[in-house]
């Protein structure tokens, strides 16, 4: 396998798993296909643009005639699938954006796959199609219980991939990863959220009681997991990818304005997320059994976060414009008292 369709590579994880494959000489062609949403940036890839192996299309994953044309043009052995809507806040306003994309666009993937003889599909699939795991931590057998129409739709889209590969015998591989943090992360998600409103000094929404826990993954280590399973996982299984780290929003949000030296007061308790799942843990023995093993710890994966972001306004500032102000706007506006 060394021709790769990345949909989704102009976005935070998916640039990422670019830049680390494009260093890996023995990788002989990769085309990015990405929609460029509001979340899908190229200056993500701009350290990879002059790469000859490397090709940039504009384009849906959910418009048939766009993949068609591309998989007539290109011959890959493998897909990988981080196309998505993927803010849980977002889709609370919109669910029909997230089924298109999650669910439709990776059937129009699925169905191009197995016409041109794909030999690995792999789904990024997520960790919240499990829905809330109060104890314990989810095994890839489990079922699945998703509280959003983000991650329902996720667990449309991860079902169906799994689904082609029972009816058709296509080759797919369904990774289901935790919450992923670092460089290059659109800033809406809680961590580049609470970074940037505490570099300019705003408060930062924490909802609820503050109390609700996830378990973070530096973005290299999730990167290097999906190398393994595309390369070494088993057709047809799922993989879980964890960390075992159990951290709460509170101490997210304490934890990164100590680094960046600002105050406690700058925390808010607003209301919650309507279906806010308490908590998410995955096992992950699994993968771990194919020679995964995750590199970073909380402190030190936060740490080269901070830094990254407080290095690099001239990337998320012009983000944080435009319609993200609305959306702010919305989300936000009347917890945080804010006038319009
Ligand atoms: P992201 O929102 O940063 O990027 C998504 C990318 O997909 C963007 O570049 C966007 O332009 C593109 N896109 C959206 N709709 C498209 C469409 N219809 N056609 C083509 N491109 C489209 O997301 P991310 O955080 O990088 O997540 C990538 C994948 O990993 C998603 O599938 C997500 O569900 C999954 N995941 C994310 C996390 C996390 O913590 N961020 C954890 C586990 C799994
Ligand atoms: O677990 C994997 C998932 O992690 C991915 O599938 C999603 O794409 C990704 O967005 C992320 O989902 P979460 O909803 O867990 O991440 P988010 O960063 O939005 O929120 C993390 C926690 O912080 C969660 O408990 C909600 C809370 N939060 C979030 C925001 C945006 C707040 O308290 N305040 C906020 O403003």
């Amino acid at each position: 396998m060394d021709r790769f369709l990345v949909t989704g590579g102009a976005g935070f994880i998916g640039s990422a798993w670019v830049r680390q494959a494009l260093a890996d000489p023995s990788v002989r062609r990769l085309v990015v296909l990405d929609k460029l949403t509001y979340a899908g940036n190229l200056a993500n890839l701009e350290p990879v643009a002059h790469d000859p192996r490397f090709r940039f299309v504009r384009g849906d994953i959910a418009d048939e005639a766009t993949v068609a044309a591309l998989f007539r043009e290109e011959q890959f052995d493998a897909v990988l699938n981080f196309a998505a809507e993927s803010h849980v806040d977002r889709s609370l306003f919109d669910p029909a954006a997230f089924l298109r994309t999650n669910v439709e666009g990776v059937r129009v993937l699925l169905e191009a796959s197995r016409a041109h003889g794909v030999k690995r599909f792999l789904q990024v699939s997520t960790d919240e199609v499990y829905g809330a795991v109060l104890s314990g931590q989810s095994r890839e057998s489990d079922p699945l219980r998703p509280s959003s129409p983000y991650s329902a739709a996720k667990a449309g889209g991860d079902l169906l991939a799994l689904a082609y590969h029972t009816t058709y015998g296509l080759d797919v591989v369904v990774t289901r990863g935790a919450n992923t943090i670092g460089p290059y992360q659109f800033p809406e998600k809680a961590t580049p959220l609470f970074i940037t409103n505490a570099l300019d000094n705003q408060p930062l929404p924490v909802y609820g009681d503050g109390r609700a826990v996830r378990d973070y993954l530096y973005v290299e280590d999730h990167c290097r997991a999906l190398t393994v399973a595309l390369r070494r996982g088993r057709a047809g299984e799922v993989y879980n990818i964890g960390n075992n780290l159990e951290i709460d929003t509170l101490t997210l949000a304490t934890a990164i304005l100590d680094l960046l030296g600002r105050p406690h007061s700058l925390i808010r308790l607003v209301s919650d997320r309507p279906g806010h799942d308490r908590r998410y843990s995955v096992e992950s023995s699994k993968l771990r059994a194919l020679g995964w093993q995750p590199q970073y710890g909380f402190a030190e994966m936060l740490a080269l976060t901070v830094a990254w972001y407080r290095a690099h306004e001239a990337w998320w500032r012009p983000l944080r414009a435009g319609e993200f102000r609305a959306f702010y706007q919305a989300l936000y506006g009347s917890r945080l008292g804010l006038s319009s």
